[in-house]
């Protein structure tokens, strides 16, 4: 897929939407095209944590409902370079890992899986128990690449926004191998 295509971002109701401001900010640096949705859980803990509402966020060029199967993100002919679910909850990965599609952040999952694109799940729970194991697993044997909202610290960040937001340029990592990230810090 071309490099101007958007990527679909999955927002779903884990703890951490720090991560997602903070990978908000790094794809807006980056020219990098968002096409959101949001589950009703991701909508609440956006606005416990954040107080805002999602369409207030900023960088995503369209948004869908999470219930509308015949949007675009629902098919396979449609021009996605992949997608990310950040921040992904335990119920999420477990929809992910088993091709179950309830909502359209599940059914864009299983599509970024059979088209073989890009699949990036920043999953987020502590301490995680077998079934959460088994399905990270499952997911990363279907291609998905689990990228877990864990900041590194050796760089010292002076903020918990800092380590989010180096840790959000290991995501773009992820998403896009070919982004020569500007401002990105690389341990030398
Ligand atoms: C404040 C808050 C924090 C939560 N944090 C997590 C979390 O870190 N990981 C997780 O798997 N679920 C978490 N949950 C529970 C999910 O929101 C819940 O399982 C929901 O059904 C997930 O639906 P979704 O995957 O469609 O967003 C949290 C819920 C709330 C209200």
């Amino acid at each position: 897929m071309p490099a101007d295509y958007p990527f679909v971002l999955g927002i779903t109701g884990a703890t951490g939407m720090l991560f997602l401001h903070a990978f908000l900010k790094v794809a807006r640096e980056e020219n990098v095209s968002l096409h959101a949705i949001i589950s009703p859980a991701g909508r609440r803990v956006l606005e416990l944590e954040s107080g805002v509402e999602a369409e207030a966020l900023p960088g995503i060029e369209r948004w869908f409902a999470a219930d509308d199967f015949a949007a675009t993100p629902s098919s396979g002919s449609s021009c996605y370079r992949g997608m990310v679910i950040l921040p992904c909850t335990m119920g999420t990965l477990a929809a992910v890992a088993s091709g179950f599609s309830i909502n359209l952040i599940h059914r864009a999952a299983a599509v970024a899986l059979k088209e073989r694109r890009r699949l990036v799940l920043a999953v987020r729970e502590t301490p995680l128990g077998r079934t959460h194991l088994q399905n990270m697993l499952m997911a990363h044997d279907a291609g998905a690449i689990i990228c877990p909202t864990m900041p590194g610290y050796y760089l010292k960040p002076a903020s918990l926004e800092e380590a989010a937001e180096t840790w959000a340029w290991r995501l773009l990592d992820q998403l896009d191998p070919e982004l020569e990230i500007a401002g990105r810090r690389r341990w030398k």
